[in-house]
């Protein structure tokens, strides 16, 4: 099976892959958060420290774009090759507001004419460029019939994977993924299929192979992010001892923090990007509530520092107890 790891706008960011990629099995593949192409002069400070090489040594990175605009998109990615990347990934999967109503990412889905065009462009450029193309995408904009039709048009283009989130926009994040709609992809997709969402447990994905026995890629996001020994946990029984799990999610979290420290200015960011990633940690720790509190009212780093120790301290493990059935 081939891993990869999900992008996560504000999370799943170089530091959070750096940091997972040294204590964790490593993914097969990071997709970066995606590039906006906010700045007509080109990449942001945060995209380009984003994609540095430097900053992304040892790891094997897709850059990420978003946009419906194919000059950009083959400008962006001329950048990136300048980088060294050989490979984009295009977003058709943001469902965001802001994003929709530009005709951008699951936007994009509801102009079907105008996506071949783009597909049909972009292609042509990369091509030119000796880069690759691979595709995130949800399944529709309202209805998961539509992904029948979007399924041609990909087939028409050489990527290098398609990965399918299989919600539709209005989903957001809600109901379950659409199974039916991914199998269509199972059956017809010419590229390879990544199936992406709602992993959480070993047995979401015991029961996905069940169904298809011949997927043979996954993108994790969440459930990762709850629970980094996942891809461990689903690769085989070999047992974490207790002790050494701790340790490593410690180091873990110490390479976050000190990252952060050292890029931010001011505590309150800092802090502000801890929280935001305790949402998801704390989800397998049994009991963890009280030092949660602690976490959310924490103002200073040394506050920040006694509630985090005290949840580690506290940690549960019980051969990996709230980590497997969490
Ligand atoms: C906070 C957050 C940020 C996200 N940012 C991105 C992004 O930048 N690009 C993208 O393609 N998907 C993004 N996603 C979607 C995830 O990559 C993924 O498709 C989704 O979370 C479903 O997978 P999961 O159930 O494994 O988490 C984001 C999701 C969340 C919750």
């Amino acid at each position: 099976m081939m891993y990869c790891l999900a992008p996560m706008e504000g999370i799943t960011g170089y530091i959070y892959r750096n940091a997972y990629n040294a204590c964790f099995r490593p993914m097969d593949q990071y997709v970066t958060p995606f590039i906006a192409l906010k700045h007509k002069s080109g990449l942001s400070t945060r995209e380009v420290n984003d994609i540095l090489p430097e900053h992304n040594r040892g790891m094997r990175v897709v850059p990420q774009i978003l946009t419906n605009r194919a000059d950009d998109f083959l400008k962006t990615a001329e950048t990136l090759r300048e980088y060294g990347y050989k490979e984009v990934n295009l977003n058709l999967g943001c469902p965001s507001g802001t994003v929709v109503s530009k005709g951008k990412g699951s936007g994009f889905l509801a102009k079907k004419e105008e996506l071949d065009r783009f597909l049909e462009e972009i292609s042509q450029g990369l091509l030119k460029l000796h880069m690759k193309l691979s595709i995130k995408t949800r399944i529709g904009k309202t209805e998961e019939e539509e992904f029948e039709e979007l399924l041609d048009i990909y087939n028409k283009y050489p990527l290098s994977e398609l990965i399918i989130h299989p919600r539709v926009q209005t989903d957001y994040y809600k109901n379950t993924p659409r199974l039916r709609a991914f199998g269509l992809a199972m059956e017809k997709s010419v590229s390879p299929v990544c199936y992406n969402g709602d992993l959480f447990r070993t047995e979401d994905v015991r029961t996905l192979k069940e169904s298809w026995p011949e997927l043979e890629r996954l993108m994790l996001g969440r459930g990762v992010l709850a629970n980094p020994f996942l891809v461990e946990m689903i690769e085989g029984p070999s047992r974490t001892d207790p002790h050494s799990a701790i340790r490593r999610l410690e180091d873990f979290h110490q390479l976050i923090y000190e990252g952060y420290r050292q890029v931010m200015s001011g505590d309150r960011n800092v802090l502000f990007k801890m929280k935001e990633l305790w949402v998801y940690l704390s989800q397998p720790f049994l009991g963890a509530e009280p030092y949660m509190k602690r976490i959310r009212k924490a103002q200073r780093l040394s506050e920040y520092e006694a509630a985090v120790a005290g949840m580690l301290r506290n940690l549960e493990f019980d051969e990996m107890g709230g980590f497997r059935g969490f």
